[in-house]
């Protein structure tokens, strides 16, 4: 048997059947890591199953077997194989019973979990009351996820929005007009930040900032006395001020400037992954096996500086992943 790839330590834990599903909102990349995750797994002796329909389908018992021929193809593509689900009836301890229960009875004797925080609570549950071994995999367009530099599907998600926001711009130059873009995170802004600064955005508002309307408005009108008449504001769908909608109202009653909105909504989840998240997502998957098989328990892989490293599953929603704001500022001194 060939050393561990990421994982330094001698299989410790004597799994044979690992269930892996996806939950939450779907993000791109998620295949690739089934992939790292099933191909891995066979690597190591040991089967995989999936669970479909995330905890929904742990529930229900729908599982399927996997094998080296079920995650071919993969790679290149958005969404997930294994579908997803929120499920509301997870969230109490009957229907968690029902799942372990579940669990039992297909003998999967240890899990991982590929998804965003609401997939980790979950699953941090199902550890302590199961007893079975859980490793998560952070895959959520958001990045919002403390213990990892960057989260699978973010990379592809921040791509989408640029191509979108550079289109919208050769109109915000024709017509010099002011575009509200919004962006998703509905309690995060890192999709803003990044794009709002690749973009050469004017403004970006995001959850995290509070937002100054009356010195926007009257930026806004400098801008225009200036000769600027054409601007991207970047929005995160849950800044404080409001959605774009809101806001390109409340300023336009302010300043009377032509303004139009885009939202750009579930454009941002799909499609092919980029490079940067195939790449991330095969690591974190074969890593997620790797630490299963090592003997780690409610745990996240991911990956800092470039190192594979293991968070307990509770930080990686309790602490606070931190969001670098200069880049606010910064996009504004750029962009005057
Ligand atoms: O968590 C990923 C995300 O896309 C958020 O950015 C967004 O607020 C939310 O999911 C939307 O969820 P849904 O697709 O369930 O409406």
């Amino acid at each position: 048997m060939r050393k561990w790839l990421y994982i330094c330590a001698d299989g410790k834990a004597n799994i044979k059947r690992i269930g892996v599903f996806t939950s939450g909102g779907d993000a791109p990349g998620m295949n690739a890591c089934i992939r790292a995750v099933v191909r891995t797994a066979l690597f190591h002796g040991v089967e995989a199953i999936g669970i479909m329909r995330g905890y929904q389908g742990m529930i229900e018992g729908d599982f399927v077997p996997m094998d080296r021929g079920t995650v071919s193809n993969i790679i290149q593509t958005g969404g997930t194989i294994l579908k997803t689900s929120r499920c509301k009836e997870f969230y109490y301890k009957s229907g968690r019973q029902k799942a372990i229960q579940k669990l039992r009875e297909a003998g999967i004797d240890g899990l991982i979990a590929v998804g965003g925080d609401g997939t980790f609570k979950g699953a941090h549950k199902l550890c302590i009351e199961s007893g079975i071994p859980v490793i998560g995999v952070p895959a959520t367009i958001d990045n919002d996820l403390y213990g990892t530099d960057y989260t699978i599907g973010f990379d592809t998600a921040i791509n989408t929005a640029l191509d979108a926001i550079d289109r919208i711009r050769d109109t915000a130059i024709a017509h010099g007009r002011i575009f509200w873009v919004e962006v998703m995170g509905r309690v995060s802004g890192f999709i803003a930040v990044d794009v709002g600064v690749a973009g050469g955005a004017e403004a970006i508002l995001i959850p995290e900032v509070k937002t100054d309307v009356d010195e926007l408005s009257r930026q806004l009108l400098k801008w225009h006395s200036m000769g600027k008449t054409s601007c991207i504001m970047v929005v995160a769908e849950g800044d404080e001020a409001g959605g774009a909608f809101q806001l390109a109202q409340f300023i336009k009653d302010r300043t009377k400037l032509d303004s139009r909105v885009t939202v750009l909504g579930h454009i941002q989840r799909g499609g092919k992954p980029t490079a940067r998240d195939r790449v991330l997502a095969s690591k974190l998957g074969a890593a997620a096996v790797e630490a299963l098989l090592a003997g780690e328990s409610d745990k996240m892989v991911g990956e800092i500086n470039g190192q594979i490293v293991l968070t307990p599953l509770k930080e990686t929603y309790s602490k606070k992943k931190r969001l670098d704001r200069s880049l606010i500022a910064l996009a504004q001194i750029l962009a005057t």
